[in-house]
């Protein structure tokens, strides 16, 4: 039976919000006693980002937040996905709340309230305050103790009125793009280093959930990025690239949330480059505390085949040899190909292989070249395609059993890309780098229709 396409509603009570995240979209990076996070140090480092551009002034959101809760009601989102700076929070990374960093973020949750927005706080999106990364960073155990701590204050401060929390985003790219190939902060390209912060990460998320749940809070998860990966060929040779790599990008994190155990397969892999004497008894069990929810966020697919071992960093730990195969399909800025399948095939696995586990779309969107009519348009309909084949994907996965609650669009404002700098746009709203004036985006105004019908 196909689909009537044209009706497709959604599950009663469906959270539809935007994504964005501190050092992306907040500037201000001197103000109120907030300190360098590794992102400040690594873009004020040349030739890291796309230009040399920096987060010190990114969409001026720190200053114009107002505007951009008025944004967020004029596009009718029920929820709104932001991360906290911890370096606004505690400044060093440890010791004592920064009572005007927490301010700002009150200032923004009773806003969002007003306006009838629930406000979902990640509380790590990478920017780790420099001191801690100073000590060891992530790939050294205290951090993730430290973490927790850092978790535990600001929920006493937020927690009477933020009830959905996010520990970590991402913890792939903050553990293999920081420390394996380097390309994202703080730049270090030591595979064994990065596999111990994965480790951090995760116990950072298990003893933050701890900390939390000791506190009553109500609604916790972590986000994730996951990827279907498939082999370009059914060589053997090429299968086991694709289960290598499906390894360390989705399994390394679901299966020590989601089951208790690292997959031994990928433990295997990277052996000969780090053994597991970072891993401690006990660390499992907090890494797989019950979980409220699992956030997703999906952006493509990969195609692999085996090639031959690449000299130089790569964030591929032990699997550099792995080729990334383009299947000619049609690609965002990013040269991420375009595929809502993809999406459906994250979610039903999910429910397949993990259980019965809520789950939300954390962030789901595309960058594409953007310009400002005369009449102050943003005719991005390519944009509005994509969002609107994804959406019909997940609603497609719910039809299939997937316990889809909500649906976060990457992201509100142009913002700062991070190695992109300003040069990728995945704005429903454009900004103007030099004069800060924000246009709603076609793709936002359709949007603002989904979100009140929530139907497609
Ligand atoms: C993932 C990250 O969480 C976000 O910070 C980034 O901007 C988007 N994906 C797009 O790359």
């Amino acid at each position: 039976m196909t689909h009537d396409l044209s009706t497709e509603r959604f599950p009663e009570g469906f959270a539809w919000g935007t994504a964005t995240a501190s050092y992306q979209i907040e500037g201000a990076v001197h103000e109120d006693g907030r300190l360098p996070s590794v992102w400040d140090t690594f873009a004020h480092t040349p030739g890291k980002v796309f230009r040399n551009q920096t987060g010190d002034v990114a969409a001026d959101h720190y200053h114009r937040w107002p505007e951009d809760v008025s944004l967020l009601a004029d596009l009718g989102v029920t929820h709104y996905r932001f991360s906290l700076a911890w370096p606004r929070i505690q400044p060093e990374g440890y010791g004592p709340v920064n009572g005007a960093g927490v301010d700002f973020y009150s200032r923004l949750v009773d806003s969002l309230l007003d306006h009838g927005i629930t406000p979902w706080v990640t509380l790590y999106h990478w920017d780790l305050p420099q001191p801690l990364e100073d000590a060891g960073g992530w790939p050294r155990r205290e951090t993730a103790e430290k973490f927790a701590e850092y978790a535990a204050l600001i929920h006493q401060r937020l927690g009477d009125r933020v009830r959905d929390w996010t520990t970590l985003n991402e913890p792939w790219c903050a553990a293999f793009l920081g420390y394996a190939s380097g390309h994202h902060a703080p730049g270090r390209t030591d595979g064994a280093a990065a596999m111990r912060a994965a480790h951090h990460l995760m116990l950072g998320h298990g003893l933050a959930v701890e900390a939390l749940r000791d506190q009553g809070a109500a609604n916790l998860g972590l986000t994730v990025n996951l990827y279907p990966v498939d082999a370009a060929t059914d060589r053997d040779a090429d299968r086991d690239a694709a289960r290598r790599i499906d390894g360390l990008m989705n399994r390394l994190f679901l299966d020590p949330v989601l089951r208790g155990t690292y997959p031994a397969d990928v433990l295997k892999d990277v052996a000969e480059i780090t053994g597991t004497e970072h891993v401690r008894d006990g660390d499992l069990a907090t890494i797989s505390a019950p979980l409220d929810f699992l956030g997703v966020n999906y952006y493509s697919r990969h195609v692999v085949r085996a090639g031959a071992p690449q000299p130089g960093p790569s964030h591929w730990v032990g699997s550099s040899d792995v080729e990334f195969v383009k299947r000619g399909v049609p690609e965002t800025e990013m040269g991420w190909e375009i595929d809502p399948d993809g999406l459906y095939e994250t979610l039903t696995r999910l429910a397949r292989e993990y259980g019965p586990l809520p789950l939300y779309v954390t962030e789901n969107g595309a960058a594409f070249p953007d310009e400002v009519t005369r009449e102050g348009r943003v005719h991005d309909e390519n944009r509005r395609r994509y969002l609107e084949e994804h959406f019909r994907a997940a609603h497609r996965a719910i039809a299939d059993g997937a316990d889809l609650r909500g649906y976060f669009v990457w992201t509100l404002l142009d913002n700062f890309e991070w190695a992109h700098g300003y040069s990728k746009r995945f704005g429903l709203v454009h900004v103007d780098f030099e004069t800060q004036v924000r246009t709603l985006k076609d793709s936002g105004r359709w949007f603002s229709e989904i979100t009140r019908a929530n139907a497609l």
